[in-house]
């Protein structure tokens, strides 16, 4: 799969102008906040960070057509007013924008270490070209997950169009079989809880039941009797019938009026849900930064996809959120943005905390 414009260069020479433009940088032990342009701060890491890197977030531009601003250096404010500081611009034509992220996404595919991944967050106008272009950098089958972030509450636009709600994430893996992914889950709410445990025992606790067997014969102890029975046709006990009778005698088995046993779960044990890939994380009501991300999607994020020894990367840091997340949760982060507005909001959010810092 491939996708043709004007002015594509080959990987050859997107790598070797990584090489050309290579900046003397230390290898840092500990987290690193860059200033400047992110391909060269890219090729500059890459002597050091090849193959290194577990987890990048990159929400870069969007191709708005916009410049984004904030009021009087005042970074609670957010203003399109002729006199306020530009914190970035987002104009590029089409093909010289794909070209860009392009650029960019081939130095990150060889920063990703092989259990690595990648989320890229994108909206709907430039997603679809920008999916071909990591299909074809990552390839198609380490693709993971088409993520639609819910971004804000319902608009009222009188444009002709539905309106607007969502955003979308791309989520890759290095190798498809390798990824860091723990298995996140979501408690349950007070709602869920209601709906999925219908019952309610002697001690006020929500319960349902699910049958004692499961598809599949066996013929094993799973498939031997309990109770007096077999299980019935095509389907074998859960567990062996020994295990059974303890759970009965735990009272962890209801028998229904025609004595058909079913096993307890309670709502309390609840393991969590699984995450699905519709997302409700809106952006903050109040920015400190243009297109601010929430805060609690990137813990989850690097929850899900990075352990405690993992480098989180984040290349069009903005206001730092990757940056604060990965530090909230223990992971030595690499920042790297070239707005002077957002260096600023990062290292005022990021102040009690150690990190080496230069302008490349
Ligand atoms: C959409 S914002 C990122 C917002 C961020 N995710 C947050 O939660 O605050 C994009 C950022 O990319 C930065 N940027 C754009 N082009 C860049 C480049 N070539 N090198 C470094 N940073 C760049 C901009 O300055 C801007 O801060």
């Amino acid at each position: 799969m491939r996708i043709d414009y004007t002015g594509k260069k080959t990987e050859k020479e997107i790598l070797a102008k990584a090489k050309s433009l290579e900046r003397p940088i230390k290898n840092i032990d500990g987290s690193l906040l860059l200033k400047g342009d992110n391909f060269v701060a890219l090729s500059s890491l890459l002597p050091f960070y090849a193959s290194k890197i577990d987890l990048i977030y990159i929400d870069p531009p969007f191709n708005t057509n916009q410049t984004f601003t904030v009021e009087d250096e005042r970074v609670s404010t957010i203003s399109r007013k002729k006199n306020a500081t530009i914190a970035y611009s987002d104009q590029m034509n089409p093909p010289e924008y794909i070209e860009f992220i392009r650029e960019r996404l081939i130095l990150l595919r060889e920063l990703l270490s092989e259990c690595g991944s990648i989320y890229l967050h994108i909206d709907t106008k430039m997603g679809h070209y920008i999916k071909i272009i990591m299909d074809e950098i990552f390839g198609i089958d380490n693709f993971k997950n088409d993520i639609t972030r819910i971004k804000s509450n319902p608009k009222n636009f009188m444009r002709k169009a539905y309106g607007n709600q969502k955003d979308v994430i791309y989520f890759y893996a290095k190798n498809k079989d390798k990824n860091i992914f723990n298995n996140v889950t979501i408690k349950l709410d007070e709602n869920d809880k209601v709906r999925m445990f219908k019952k309610i025992d002697k001690d006020g606790r929500r319960y349902n039941t699910v049958p004692v067997h499961a598809p599949g014969e066996t013929n094993g102890k799973t498939g031997s009797e309990w109770h007096g029975m077999l299980p019935p046709s095509g389907r074998h006990w859960r567990t062996d019938p020994a295990e059974l009778d303890k759970l009965d005698e735990l009272g962890l088995i209801e028998w229904s009026k025609n004595n058909v046993p079913r096993i307890k779960k309670f709502a309390d044990e609840h393991k969590g849900k699984k995450i699905q890939d519709i997302w409700n994380y809106v952006d903050p009501a109040y920015p400190i930064y243009p297109t601010e991300k929430n805060l609690k999607m990137l813990e989850m994020i690097i929850a899900q996809s990075s352990n405690d020894s993992s480098i989180v990367l984040d290349c069009f840091a903005g206001s730092g959120s990757t940056l604060l997340a990965a530090q909230n949760l223990g992971r030595k982060w690499i920042g790297i943005d070239q707005s002077d507005v957002s260096l600023k909001v990062i290292r005022d959010r990021l102040d009690k905390v150690a990190y080496e810092y230069f302008e490349i």
